[in-house]
């Protein structure tokens, strides 16, 4: 892929890359849209340093890729921009946003296109770093056969087991947390290749299974998936963002900072449903 409007440096062959020579404060101009988007399409995960950008103009960017998803069960910034996750640990946290493999809110009918973090303030001896993996390569590297099985499963995905289970949250009055099943490998609605789609944190199950079937297949299917060359990590600076695909990367946030603060400002873009092109 060759860019004119940016610089595309990649981390890792599998995944991830730092651009150069965008202000995201700033609209964009189509061509540099476009790239951007490819990037994002070529690298699954894409990262800018020393941005300036306030809660409208995140948004704004949120906005050029589609329209912004609203969390079922969220931390909202503030009653203003109820579009922004606030994605914040400290000494009285029990429990982080994100600190186990997953895809964003994998368990709603439509689940996010892409999630657009801001990283605002980290802790002081370091740590609090993203990985990510491609859910593409996850998927390649099946054996034939195994690839066959998994073209043929469905899986639930529960956001019960994520909201209710770990943060102990209760579902707003009169609803219950989304619960979706979801082909478990997915067609990129973009790019048109195969990821693997499931995740530690939402997926509960594979219809039609016994329950040590289906964990067992689900258990080998998340090891196989966070093998380490499928992965990026991401060093965080206060002012860098980082773009990442849901439908063909996961990520997981380390939480190995505790008793120290981290802070961050998400803005999600809506999804479709994942569907299987046979
Ligand atoms: C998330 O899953 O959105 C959180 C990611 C992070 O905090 O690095």
């Amino acid at each position: 892929m060759t860019y004119e409007t940016i610089e595309v440096r990649k981390l890792t062959p599998a995944i991830g890359a730092e651009i150069f020579g965008v202000d995201l404060a700033k609209p964009l101009g189509n061509q540099q849209f476009q790239e951007v988007h490819d990037a994002l399409m070529e690298n699954l995960v894409i990262f800018f340093r020393d941005q300036d950008m306030t809660h409208d103009q995140h948004k704004d960017f949120g906005r050029r890729f589609g329209k912004l998803h609203m969390h079922p069960s969220s931390n909202p910034v503030s009653q203003i921009h109820p579009e922004i996750l606030t994605i914040k640990a400290d000494g009285n946290s029990k429990y982080v946003a994100g600190e186990e493999w997953h895809t964003d809110v994998s368990c709603d009918p439509e689940p996010p296109m892409g999630s657009i973090l801001y990283m605002k303030e980290l802790p002081p001896d370091g740590g609090g770093n993203t990985l990510f993996a491609n859910m593409y390569r996850a998927f390649e590297t099946l054996s034939a056969p195994i690839q066959k099985l998994c073209e043929g499963l469905v899986a639930v995905h529960d956001g019960a087991q994520v909201y209710g289970g770990r943060f102990g949250r209760t579902p707003p009055p009169g609803k219950s947390f989304p619960r979706s099943e979801h082909p478990v490998v997915r067609t990129h609605p973009v790019t048109g290749r195969k990821a693997l789609y499931v995740n530690r944190n939402f997926t509960t199950g594979i219809v039609g299974l016994r329950k040590h079937e289906s964990d067992a297949l689900l258990e080998m299917l998340y090891r196989h998936s966070e093998t380490p060359e499928f992965q990026c990590r991401f060093v965080w600076q206060p002012n860098s963002v980082a773009f990442w695909d849901n439908r063909s990367a996961m990520h997981h946030a380390m939480w190995d900072y505790f008793p120290h603060s981290r802070l961050g400002y998400r803005v999600t873009v809506a999804g479709d449903k994942p569907f299987l092109r046979a």
